[in-house]
């Protein structure tokens, strides 16, 4: 008996290009979320909606395509953007039958993160095509993130292509563009409009103070944004409610000096901020009128927001509004819980034709090239540094093995040495892939060397590079932490998290929590309960050191060895081998390109020589 083609994929419950037109191509296949592979739990309990509904992404560097390993917990966030789209029109009816407004609202850092967005040709635009994906969306408000604006083709994108998808709804209050030598808002700086039931709003859309920054781009401070002309004539009516989107963490951050400002001309109108940057799960409230969600990263988290705020046009009064938040886990489950629908009645046609176009992308991009197969998983924070089950002790090992191929420096010894912020996500066991290595390493950064380093000095260097809360050039810690904050670094406050919740989640708990799985487990100030919608147990979490190096070589110390570095800690290196030895200054002369590998190729060139 012939199936037709949706039949099969049906039954086969698990392999999506079956029905596509090369049987016979050799890439791996796209794990197909039409049923989840592993079974998965449902969320603990229906959303609670309020007369004003948010969806919420933020941070989703391209992950489009959902999470598509087996390894726990990746399961979880296996929904694709097409199952996103269709939960976002079933929850779109369900709130016409509720006769109650809902809005979808996105917070930024659209680039940089997996193969959709950075896998692109030779002269194409970073995130280009993956955005094309989210203007499919019926987003209600979007906001410009930092990774928009470290190349400034990739704003000009924004600006010309991407803002003008959304009139007046992607905003840009602090950062512009300049084009033709003019200065302009990237998008609009800030929206007035009115919700389906009516309601009067009025949005900004705020980026941190974020300073790196391509030429070309403005970022104004937040502190200075709230003194502007404009700010204090764009808030000075009153609007039913402020929807303040913003890239910026909901705590720790500045969104009190924005908030403070529009308390001071309206002190009761409701203000709802939808935040971002940090990557983590948080919710806090300014007072009991005003709330403040951010929604994770990487599509590992949906956000909901639910506010009983009275109809419009009413008079305000000071009671507190009841709010309630939830930290959705983006997969079919999920969706289907909060819908009400089932295998069968979940997809819509159209969350399908996102599916598919993201499949055919995945495809152009050839994103499912297979390097090898990964023997198990790799992590950067749930196993130990050192060991075989860290990504960093990967990288120590695979550095000398790619790096070596192709090269006529190989047979000189060396030590290589990387900062581990170079690593972005872990790898999961199985296909290693094109997708796999972008996600893992987006940074297209070169390696460095400096020759005739006596190995004893270059031995050194590692841990001069990891010491002593000074850093190379004598600055303290904190100030070397918040310079790096200030050029997007956010893994150090995303792994905080981490390490708290694994802290709190006690081995107690962990024995009750039997039946739960690995995942992130929250605590906020919010009320309503538990924020997680799917319980979970916490991940184990282990530090590790901020820059590592491969094994030095069995030489003698007063061996000229090579010490090869990556391009982007160049003045720590630099500084640190001045304060090892006095016999040379060296400066950036002395250092020259060591190959013409990548950071973002080295991994698909190990796994091509040791896991093929
Ligand atoms: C999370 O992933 C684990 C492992 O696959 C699975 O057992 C669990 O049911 C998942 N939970 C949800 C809500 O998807
Ligand atoms: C930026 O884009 C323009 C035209 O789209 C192109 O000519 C230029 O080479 C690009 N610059 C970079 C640095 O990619
Ligand atoms: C842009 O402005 C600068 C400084 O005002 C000026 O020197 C330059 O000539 C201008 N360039 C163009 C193309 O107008
Ligand atoms: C942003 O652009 C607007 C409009 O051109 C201009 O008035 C403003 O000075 C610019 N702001 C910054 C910080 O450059
Ligand atoms: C209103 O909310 C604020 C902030 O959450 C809280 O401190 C206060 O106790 C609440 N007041 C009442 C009457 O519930
Ligand atoms: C959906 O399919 C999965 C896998 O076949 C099955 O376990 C689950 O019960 C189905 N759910 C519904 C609501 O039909
Ligand atoms: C780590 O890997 C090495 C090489 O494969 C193996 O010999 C060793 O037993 C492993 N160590 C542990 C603790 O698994
Ligand atoms: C090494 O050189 C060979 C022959 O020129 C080439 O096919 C291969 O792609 C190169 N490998 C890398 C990683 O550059
Ligand atoms: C390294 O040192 C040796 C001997 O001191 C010298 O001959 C050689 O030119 C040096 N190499 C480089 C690249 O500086
Ligand atoms: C785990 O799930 C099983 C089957 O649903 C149930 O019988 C058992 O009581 C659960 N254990 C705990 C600790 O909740
Ligand atoms: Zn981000
Ligand atoms: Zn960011």
């Amino acid at each position: 008996m012939v199936l037709p083609c949706l039949a099969i994929v049906l039954m086969l419950a698990g392999i999506a290009l079956a029905c596509g037109d090369d049987h016979t191509h050799t890439h791996t296949h796209v794990q197909k979320r039409e049923f989840p592979s592993a079974p998965l739990t449902p969320p603990s309990r229906p959303l609670q909606w309020g007369s004003l509904n948010v969806i919420h992404t933020t941070d989703s560097h391209g992950w489009l395509l959902g999470h598509q390993h087996a390894s726990f917990p990746e399961p979880n966030y296996s929904g694709d953007f097409g199952d996103f789209a269709s939960f976002v029109a079933h929850m779109k009816e369900l709130a016409l039958e509720k006769d109650v407004d809902l809005l979808l609202i996105d917070s930024g850092d659209l680039h940089d993160g997996t193969g959709l967005s950075d896998g692109f040709p030779v002269g194409g635009v970073d995130a280009h095509a993956s955005n094309g994906f989210f203007k499919q969306l019926p987003y209600d408000l979007l906001t410009i993130g930092n990774h928009e604006l470290y190349i400034y083709n990739n704003t000009l994108d924004m600006h010309e292509n991407f803002a003008p998808h959304f009139p007046g709804r992607y905003l840009s209050s602090n950062v512009n563009i300049t084009i033709n030598n003019a200065s302009v808002p990237v998008g609009s700086r800030f929206a007035k409009f009115k919700t389906r039931k009516g309601r009067s709003v009025t949005s900004l859309g705020v980026l941190y103070d974020f300073t790196d920054n391509d030429a070309g781009t403005t970022v104004q401070f937040v502190a200075d944004m709230v003194k502007e002309a404009w700010f204090a004539e764009a808030i000075k009516e009153k609007p039913d409610l402020f929807l303040l989107a913003g890239h910026m963490p909901v705590a720790r951050d500045n969104w009190p000096l924005v908030y403070d400002a529009i308390r001071a001309v309206h002190p009761l109108t409701p203000i709802l901020i939808l935040g971002g940057h940090s990557h983590v799960r948080n919710c806090l409230q300014f007072d009991g009128r005003s709330i403040a969600l951010e929604s994770g990263r990487y599509m590992e988290t949906v956000g909901w927001l639910s506010a009983d705020l009275p109809p419009p046009n009413t008079a305000e009064t000071s009671q507190n509004i009841t709010f309630s938040r939830r930290y959705l886990d983006p997969n079919r489950v999920t969706y289907e819980f909060h819908t009400g629908k089932g295998n069968f009645s979940f997809d819509t046609a159209w969350g399908k034709g996102i599916t598919k176009g993201l499949e055919d992308l995945s495809k152009a991009f050839d994103l499912t090239f297979e390097y090898g197969v990964a023997p198990h998983d790799f992590t950067l924070s749930r196993s130990p540094f050192p060991s075989n089950d860290s990504i960093l002790s990967l990288v120590a090992t695979a550095l000398p093995i790619g790096l070596a191929v192709n090269n006529t420096r190989a047979s000189i010894p060396n030590i290589m040495i990387t900062n581990s912020g170079e690593l972005r996500f872990d790898i999961f066991a199985g296909t290693f892939t094109k997708n796999d290595q972008l996600t893992a390493s987006p940074f297209m950064d070169s390696f460095l060397f400096i020759p005739n380093v006596t190995a004893g000095v270059a031995k050194g260097v590692v841990e001069g590079l990891n010491g002593g809360g000074l850093d190379a050039v004598g600055r303290r810690a904190e100030d070397v932490q918040a310079e790096r904050w200030a050029r997007g670094y956010v893994e150090a406050r995303y792994r905080e998290w981490l390490k708290e919740m694994h802290e709190r989640d006690s081995p107690t708990r962990r024995d009750v929590a039997e039946n739960l799985t690995l995942g992130y487990v929250t605590t906020d100030t919010c009320p309503g309960g538990v924020g997680d919608d799917t319980p979970h147990v916490a991940l184990p979490f282990f530090s590790s050191p901020d820059y590592i190096a491969s094994a030095a070589p069995d030489v003698s110390d007063d061996t000229p060895i090579d010490l090869v570095f990556i391009d982007f800690i160049q003045s720590d290196v630099l500084g640190v081998l001045n304060s090892l030895q006095s016999e040379t200054v060296y400066t950036g002369d002395d250092a020259a390109l060591y190959t013409d590998i990548l950071m973002s190729q080295v991994l698909g060139v190990y796994a091509q020589q040791v896991w093929n």
